[in-house]
C-alpha cells in the first residue's frame, strides 16, 4: 500500500507553499502518522526552514535519477515526520531526467513514491514556484490531492488560476493523473480587513477557482517559527495558524470542519 500524496502548489511563489507543507506534515505527525515531506524546490525552502543537515548525495536530486530510492535517504526530525532534502543542484538534475528520451519522466516521482510502499502514509510534496514547469509537473503527477495554495490578491489568485490549468492538464484525455482530486485553494496570510482580500472570494469565483471554508490567518509569529528552525506547530501550538493547519489536516482526511473565522493580525 503506498502513501496518499498532497501536493501543495502555486506557480506564484511566496504564496505559504513550505509553511503549508511544514506545518501540515506536523499536525499529520501529530496525529500519529508516518508522514514524509518532500522538498521538491531548488530553494530548499523545506530543509533551510527546519534546519535540515543536508548530505549532497541523498537528496530528492539523486532519487528522480534513481540512483537512490526515498526510504534510505529520508531524514527524520524531532517533530515526528521526515524530509526528503533538496539542494540547488536539483534543477541540474530534473533536466538530466527531461532530457534522458528512454523514459517517461512524467511519472518518475509517482513511481518512487509507489517503491517506498507503506513506509510513508502520507507524503507530503511542497513545490517550486515558477521554473520551466518541470518540478511542478512532477509534483501534480505524483500526487492524490492537490491543494493550491494563493494569498487573497490580485496576482496570487491569477496563478492559482493558472496551477488549477496545470492540474486540469494532467487529468486530461492526454494527461498522466486523471484521478488527481483538487481539493481546492487554500487561502494563506489572510488578513480580512484588506480590500484584497474581500474582493478575493470573487475574484476566485471569477476565475473559476474552488476555495476552501478552512483558511490561514496571517501572523507573525509564522516567520519567527521559521527564525526559529522549526514548525510554526511546535514553535506556537495554539496560535491560530497552527490550529488552521490541524483543521486542515483533519479536513484532508474527511473530517468535516466548521469554516475558520479568521481575526486580523493574530501575532
Ligand atoms: N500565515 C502566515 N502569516 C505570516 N507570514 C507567513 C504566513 N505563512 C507564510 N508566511 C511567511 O511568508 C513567507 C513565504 O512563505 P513560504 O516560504 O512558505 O512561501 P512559498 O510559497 O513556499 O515561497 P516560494 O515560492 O519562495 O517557495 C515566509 O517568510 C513565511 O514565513
Ligand atoms: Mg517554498
Amino acid at each position: 500500500m503506498s502513501a496518499r500524496v498532497v501536493a501543495f502548489a502555486n506557480v506564484k511563489g511566496g504564496c505559504a507553499k513550505t509553511l503549508s507543507s511544514t506545518s501540515t506534515a506536523a499536525a499529520f505527525a501529530e496525529r500519529g502518522l508516518k508522514v514524509c515531506v518532500i522538498d521538491l524546490d531548488p530553494q530548499h525552502g523545506v530543509s533551510t526552514v527546519l534546519g535540515i543537515a543536508v548530505d549532497p548525495n541523498r537528496t530528492i536530486g539523486e532519487a528522480i535519477l534513481g540512483q537512490v530510492t526515498l526510504a534510505e535517504i529520508a531524514v527524520e526530525t524531532p517533530w515526528g515526520f521526515s524530509v526528503i532534502p533538496a539542494t540547488r543542484n536539483l534543477n541540474l538534475a530534473a533536466a538530466m531526467l527531461t532530457g534522458n528520451r528512454m523514459i517517461q519522466w512524467q511519472t518518475v516521482l509517482r513511481e518512487l513514491i509507489e517503491e517506498a510502499g507503506d513506509t510513508f502514509e502520507i507524503v507530503i510534496l511542497d513545490t517550486p514556484p515558477g521554473g520551466d514547469g518541470t518540478l511542478i509537473s512532477l509534483g501534480i503527477n505524483a500526487a492524490d490531492d492537490l491543494v493550491i495554495v494563493a494569498v487573497p490578491d490580485l496576482a496570487p489568485m491569477e496563478h492559482a488560476k493558472e496551477t488549477l490549468d496545470l492540474a486540469g492538464l494532467a487529468k486530461g484525455p492526454r494527461g498522466f493523473n486523471r484521478d488527481l482530486n483538487v481539493v481546492g485553494c487554500l487561502r494563506t496570510m489572510a488578513q480580512p480587513l484588506t480590500k484584497a482580500y474581500r474582493n478575493s472570494t470573487a475574484l476566485a469565483e471569477a476565475l473559476g477557482v474552488p476555495i476552501l471554508p478552512i483558511e490561514i490567518p496571517y501572523s507573525t509569529t509564522a516567520r519567527d517559527a521559521a527564525l526559529d528552525l522549526q514548525p510554526i506547530l511546535t514553535y506556537a501550538p495554539t496560535n491560530a495558524v497552527s490550529t488552521a493547519y490541524r483543521a486542515l489536516a483533519g479536513f484532508l482526511l474527511g473530517e468535516s470542519v466548521e469554516a475558520t473565522e479568521i481575526v486580523e493580525a493574530v501575532a
